[in-house]
This record gives C-alpha cells, sequence and structure tokens, in this order.
C-alpha cells in the first residue's frame, strides 16, 4: 500500500515541474559538513554561496576550506605545485559567503542545508526560504537521522525536496546518499542524483528511514562497540586494531565516533530510541551521555574516547 502511494504521488508531481540542473547552489551551514560540501561543489565547477549566521563561522569555514584544498593539491597536483596553486584560486573564485540566506537564496538552483540537527530550526527555514526561492529552486537535507518529510512540511515544495546526505570527511568520501520521500518528484530525484555525480561522488538511492543506509547500519555497530567495553569485554584500543585489521575498516569503531563527533552520535541515538524505545539497538549509552555531559565531544574539543593534541 505505501509503496502504492508512493508510486502515485511521484507520478502526479513529476509532471509539474522539470529537471533542474544544478549551477547555483546555496549551502547554508559552515560547520565541517557545510564546509566540506562546498569545496567539493566549488571544485567541480558549481557557483557557491556558504550561508552562516556570522561573519566568523564563515572565515574559519573559509580557511578550512583553503586548508582541505592544500591536502588535496598536494597528492593530486605532487609534481606541478604552481598548477596547484592555480587550482586552488580557481575554486576559491567560486566560493562566496553571506549570511543572508534569503537574499542568496533567489538566485539558487539547489538549497541543501547542514545545519544543527534541530527539526523546528530546519523546518522555520525552508519555510522562510520557501517564499523567496524560485519556483525551480530544489531544496535538500544532509541531515543525518530527521525524517526528511517532516522537515519538509513547513514549504509547499514537497515535490522539490530530498535528502542529501555527505559523510565526513567530504572531500575523500565518495559517497552521497540521496533521500526521496513519498512526495519527491522523479525530476527533482534525478537532478540530485546528476548533482551528486557532478561532484565526482557515488550516489545511492534512499527512502526516508531513520538512519538511511550507512547511519542505520554504522551508529548500531559504534553503540555495540561501547557496550562491548561497558561489559569489560575487551579495551577500546583492541577493538579499534580488531575491527582495522579484522574487518579492514579504516578506523576502530572508537576513533570513528571521536571523528563523527559524540555529541552527534548522542543525537542520533537519542531520536531513535524516543521513536522505538524498545528497539535494543537503539538503547542509549550511560557511557556515551557521560562523555558528551563533560564536554568530551571526540576531536573536535581535543577529548573523546581518546585525547587528541
Ligand atoms: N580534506 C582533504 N584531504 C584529506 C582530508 C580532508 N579533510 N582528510 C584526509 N585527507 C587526505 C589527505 O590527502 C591526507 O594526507 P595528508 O595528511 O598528508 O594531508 C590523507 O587523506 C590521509 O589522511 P590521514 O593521514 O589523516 O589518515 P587516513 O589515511 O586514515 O585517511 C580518512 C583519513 C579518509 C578519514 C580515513 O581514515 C577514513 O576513511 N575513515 C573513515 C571515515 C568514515 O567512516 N566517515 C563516515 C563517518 S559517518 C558520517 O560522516 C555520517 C554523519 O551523518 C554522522
Amino acid at each position: 500500500m505505501a509503496f502504492f502511494t508512493h508510486q502515485i504521488c511521484r507520478g502526479l508531481s513529476s509532471s509539474a515541474v522539470r529537471h533542474v540542473v544544478i549551477k547555483n547552489v546555496t549551502i547554508i551551514g559552515g560547520g565541517q559538513m557545510g564546509a566540506g560540501i562546498a569545496q567539493v561543489a566549488a571544485a567541480t565547477g558549481h557557483s557557491v554561496t556558504l550561508v552562516d549566521t556570522n561573519e566568523d563561522i564563515l572565515k574559519k569555514a573559509v580557511k578550512g576550506i583553503e586548508g582541505s584544498l592544500k591536502r588535496v593539491v598536494k597528492k593530486k597536483f605532487a609534481d606541478k605545485p604552481e598548477a596547484g596553486q592555480e587550482f586552488i584560486q580557481k575554486v576559491m573564485q567560486n566560493v562566496s559567503t553571506n549570511t543572508d540566506a534569503g537574499a542568496v537564496a533567489q538566485g539558487s538552483d539547489l538549497v541543501l542545508e547542514a545545519i544543527v540537527e534541530n527539526i523546528k530550526i530546519k523546518q522555520d527555514l525552508f519555510g522562510h526560504l520557501d517564499k523567496v526561492a524560485p519556483a525551480h529552486t530544489i531544496f535538500a537535507s544532509n541531515t543525518s537521522s530527521l525524517p526528511i518529510a517532516e522537515i519538509a512540511s513547513s514549504t509547499n515544495r514537497l515535490d522539490r525536496f530530498g535528502g542529501l546526505h555527505f559523510f565526513n570527511p567530504v572531500p575523500m568520501m565518495k559517497l552521497v546518499e540521496v533521500v526521496r520521500t513519498s512526495a519527491t518528484s522523479q525530476e527533482t530525484f534525478d537532478s540530485l542524483l546528476n548533482f551528486s555525480k557532478a561532484l565526482g561522488k557515488a550516489p545511492v538511492s534512499c527512502m526516508d528511514t531513520p538512519g538511511f543506509i550507512v547511519n542505520r547500519l554504522l551508529v548500531p555497530y559504534m553503540a555495540e562497540a561501547i557496550r562491548l567495553i561497558e561489559r569489560g569485554h575487551a579495551s577500546k584500543e583492541d577493538t579499534d586494531i580488531a575491527m582495522k585489521l579484522g574487518a579492514g575498516y579504516p578506523m576502530g569503531p572508537f576513533e570513528l565516533a571521536d571523528y563523527v563527533g559524540l555529541d552527534t552520535m548522542k543525537f542520533i541515538i537519542d531520536g531513535w530510541s524516543a521513536m522505538d524505545p524498545s528497539n535494543p539497538l537503539f538503547a542509549p549509552s550511560e557511557l556515551l551521555n557521560k562523555l558528551v555531559a563533560e564536554g568530551k565531544l571526540g576531536k573536535k574539543t581535543g577529548e573523546g574516547f581518546y585525547k587528541y593534541k
């Protein structure tokens, strides 16, 4: 029945809006994810405006993009440092910043948000932008765990709304999850898929379900690793070594949790647990809660499961 409804919704909306070739992109949120997405979009020839509420965050984001581009160039242009410098300059010319999302959205083919994981804030943002953005503009969210359909509900462009979920570090991780709700039109989905390919990424298609594909598997895996050390069955160091050398993962679960951010992980688990309290995969973790309460959020604060210089 749900599948049937989904097909009907897609059919209805597909005639209303044509396929959009995404060239001008607004990215809202100058944190690690927003800056990473802006970098990749600019490096692939898109015109990008990065938006945040204050200039200091934007300055930090631009500095982060330059730093990351230097790392990319060191490898890509190892024998031609001058060409590398030229590449960085060219990419940075494609990036501008602004603190007024409404003004920028007026000239955008795609508005993608990577802001705080708060449904009300996301709904308010898109509700406002819906009134000022052109009809063809596609809205997308990079949320890790919130339902795309719920975020979209504050707008009148349900057919032009989808999810684009990137992975940290964005310049290195090839995957993008392209998320469709029951109302996302085929044209919007195709536009988002083509945009992901134009970024040089490998897109996969996901329905609007908790955690999509990657986080639905990765977060319970990291949570079980925490329970494993809480039970005293192994140390975090040995668990990390085990998963790297025994399963071929680039990082062990504790290294990865610190890298992703323990606050992000807690937010995801708490949301799922509230939604489905009897599911043992979503059970809250005492140790994770304790570390977050102590402000030990992982690499970004200098300490999580491990300490960082
Ligand atoms: N920008 C540009 N280049 C980068 C980079 C960045 N941010 N991070 C790493 N690199 C490149 C650089 O070339 C770097 O060389 P350099 O240090 O000389 O500049 C090279 O990668 C190697 O990096 P490292 O020496 O730091 O270490 P690794 O070889 O282990 O690679 C890694 C780092 C790519 C992060 C790898 O460890 C990895 O793939 N880890 C798993 C990451 C992962 O699983 N991410 C998904 C998390 S889930 C998520 O994001 C979803 C969200 O919703 C929660």
